[in-house]
């Protein structure tokens, strides 16, 4: 299947940009569709990409930008719903319109970004609307080819997770009180989810599945965060909290700008995020290792931090 261009919703995210450099890199096509063009000029960077301004709920639009493409790949996706962007409508509904106006114009291939323990039946609304979006997707009917990934947590430049807890530690001083801290994770690098993704575009074998896509370890929350510190160099006790205690912490978190936990978020870690079928053996890539992606981007602001702190107490001496 010789792809002309592929059409891109949520591609001005985390996942986004590495799918964006990955299809360029393999000098595919790229239309970006955006609810606004000036958040995503990041992207324009790459060569032969194009960014259109619609909205993705929006037949019409979907339409126009699906025009000329022979495949679309879907990463829209929240962990905070609001009262217009619920997780029904940007998880479960947004996949079935995408997989209708796919058949509809005739574009034969459909990608779209799950999650590890995505299920009708998963504690968190996260994950059931997630399980749900993702059934819609395979349910496009004849003519759309879909494959969907379910990532377990992801890593690299501009992530949510090693950044997030970097944050938080560089404030937080002495103890961390952490809930959930014994949910377990199998980070994995974004540039290797980029690069099964985009194998899978054109790959017939790869029709119609799923794929959980996890990296080499197995972490705890509680390890991912004293990883974090020890990259920082900072030194921190991290303290589990018990479940009504991190159900309480949740709660406060959730009502605070930057919603740093969520009472969903914390049902979503309950259930393990962890693969014991992972993907990547199909595409033969060797997912990267934390520690060998992790201090290239954290480690600067580590040294910064460090260097900040030195002249702080310099001065004070
Ligand atoms: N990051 C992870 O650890 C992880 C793990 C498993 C699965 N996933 C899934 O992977 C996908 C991409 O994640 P990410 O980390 O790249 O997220 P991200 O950085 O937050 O990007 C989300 C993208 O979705 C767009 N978007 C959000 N709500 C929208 C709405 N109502 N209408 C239109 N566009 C909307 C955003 O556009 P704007 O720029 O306009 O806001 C952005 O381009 C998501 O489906 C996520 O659930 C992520």
């Amino acid at each position: 299947m010789q792809l002309r261009k592929v059409c891109i919703l949520g591609g001005s995210g985390f996942i986004g940009r590495s799918i964006c450099a990955e299809l360029a890199r393999r000098g595919v096509a790229v239309r970006v569709m955006v609810r606004r063009r000036e958040r995503a000029r990041h992207l324009l960077v790459f060569p032969q990409l194009e960014l259109v301004e619609g909205s993705c709920h929006f037949a019409p639009d979907l339409a126009g930008a699906f025009n000329g493409c022979d495949a679309v790949i879907n990463l829209v996706g929240i962990l905070h719903p609001s009262r217009d962007a619920t997780f029904e409508r940007v998880h479960a509904e947004l996949p079935a319109l995408l997989a209708r106006v796919c058949r509809e114009r005739g574009v034969p291939r459909f990608l779209h970004m799950s999650s590890l323990g995505a299920a009708r039946d998963a504690p968190s609304e996260y994950l059931r609307t997630k399980g749900k979006g993702e059934e819609e997707a395979h349910a496009a009917g004849a003519g759309v080819a879909a494959t969907s990934f379910r990532p377990s947590v992801v890593f690299g430049p501009g992530d949510g997770l090693f950044n997030r807890f970097a944050g938080l530690l560089r404030v937080v001083p002495f103890v961390v009180p952490l809930a959930r801290a014994d949910a377990r994770l199998q980070p994995v690098y974004v540039a290797d989810v980029a690069a099964a993704m985009c194998a899978a575009l054109d790959d017939r074998k790869t029709f119609g599945k799923r794929y959980d896509l996890g990296g080499p370890e197995v972490m705890t929350l509680e390890g991912v965060v004293r990883y974090t510190a020890e990259v920082l160099g900072l030194r921190r006790v991290v303290l589990p909290l018990g479940e009504r205690i991190g159900t309480l912490q949740a709660r406060v978190l959730e009502r605070l700008p930057g919603k740093l936990l969520t009472e969903d978020n914390l049902r979503s870690l309950g259930v393990d995020s962890v693969t014991a079928r992972n993907g990547f053996q199909d595409f033969g890539i060797s997912p990267a290792r934390v520690e060998s992606i992790v201090p290239g981007y954290l480690g600067e602001h580590g040294r910064r931090g460090r260097n900040q702190r030195f002249r702080r107490a310099a001065r004070r001496d």
